[in-house]
């Protein structure tokens, strides 16, 4: 990366008293320049706690309006407002008001990756770390609908022995890796531990070792002895995966597994988000209120 480019940026930064955050999924130069990368979870909580007055959100709109959310006093930029995630657009609002007048006595856990709006309806917030851990904590009394990942809704109704109600949206990313390509990578290196994102299909998930979320996935191979890692998630995540393992050796279960919003970042448009203070990511007030209350709920359970 042009070094001129980078001065520019941090002297931006600092001058704006911005924050860069980034996540895990994007491209490696935005990661190296990011002050903090995470997980969904982490970069909430970080979004939540940061001094800055500014947040570039290096990663999809779901994951900025999050940031907006808890944080109206700050501004939140998007560099690319075409960033967006297809698995949170597959359920809108009205559609979970539908849902919730067929089953009025259910509460609703909607995954982060859902818009505000959606997020306005729903009683609690989770992210793929703490969603087991979320609905553990909530009545036996009450039903629960899950929305809008199927998948990760599956893996959250076998953990925790409960029957949800579950809406049928998926990532398309991550329903791209099939059983034949961990069949494959397992046959090339058997020694290898499959790690899996739990937006995974039910069939890739049967085959894998360990079911984490992105931010799980680097702790969980941080504490590991193992040389050999197959990575079922968005290719992106091999990045910090071997940065911070450099003596290991990540495979990505399959290179088709591409997210091309999160591609989307590079840092030309973080210095022109900085320069324009563009994109701006605003809430409606009566719909930021009523997401803060799910969002709250979620910054406060704990990873599994
Ligand atoms: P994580 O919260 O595990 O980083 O996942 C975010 C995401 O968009 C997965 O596709
Ligand atoms: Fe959305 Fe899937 Fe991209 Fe994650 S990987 S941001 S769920 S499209």
């Amino acid at each position: 990366m042009n070094d001129r480019l980078i001065e520019k940026i941090k002297k931006l930064k600092k001058a704006r008293e911005a924050v860069m955050l980034a996540h895990n999924y994007q491209p490696a130069e935005i990661q190296d320049l990011a002050d903090f990368t995470g997980d969904s979870l982490a970069l909430s909580v970080k979004a939540a706690e940061t001094d800055a007055k500014v947040i570039v959100f290096c990663g999809v709109q779901f994951m900025a309006e999050t940031a907006a959310i808890l944080s109206p006093q700050k501004t939140v930029l998007l560099p690319d407002k075409s960033a967006g995630c297809p698995l949170a657009d597959m359920i809108t609002a009205e559609q979970l008001r539908d849902l919730k007048q067929k089953n009025p006595d259910a509460l609703v856990v909607c995954y982060v990756n859902s818009s505000a709006e959606v997020k306005a309806e729903s009683d609690y917030c989770c992210t793929s770390s703490n969603a087991v851990n979320l609905v553990n904590s909530l009545t036996q009394e009450k039903t629960i609908i899950f929305v809008p990942d199927q998948h990760l809704g599956r893996f959250v109704a076998e953990k925790t022995h409960r029957d949800l109600i579950l809406w049928p949206g998926y990532c398309h990313v991550h329903v791209i890796i099939s059983e034949d390509d961990i069949k494959n990578a397992k046959a090339k290196y058997p020694d290898a531990v499959v790690m899996a994102h739990p937006e995974c299909t039910e069939k890739v998930k049967a085959l894998a070792d360990q079911l984490l979320s992105t931010g799980q996935m680097l702790k969980f191979a941080k504490n590991s002895n193992a040389r050999h890692f197959v990575v079922a998630t968005e290719v992106g995540m091999v990045y910090p995966l071997k940065k911070q393992n450099p003596q290991a050796e990540f495979i990505p279960a399959s290179e088709r597994a591409i997210c091309p919003n999160m591609k989307k970042i590079t840092p030309e448009k973080v210095l022109w988000s900085l320069e324009d203070m563009h994109y701006k990511v605003t809430i409606p007030e009566h719909i930021r209120i009523k997401a803060k209350t799910a969002l709250d709920r979620m910054v406060e359970v704990l990873p599994t």
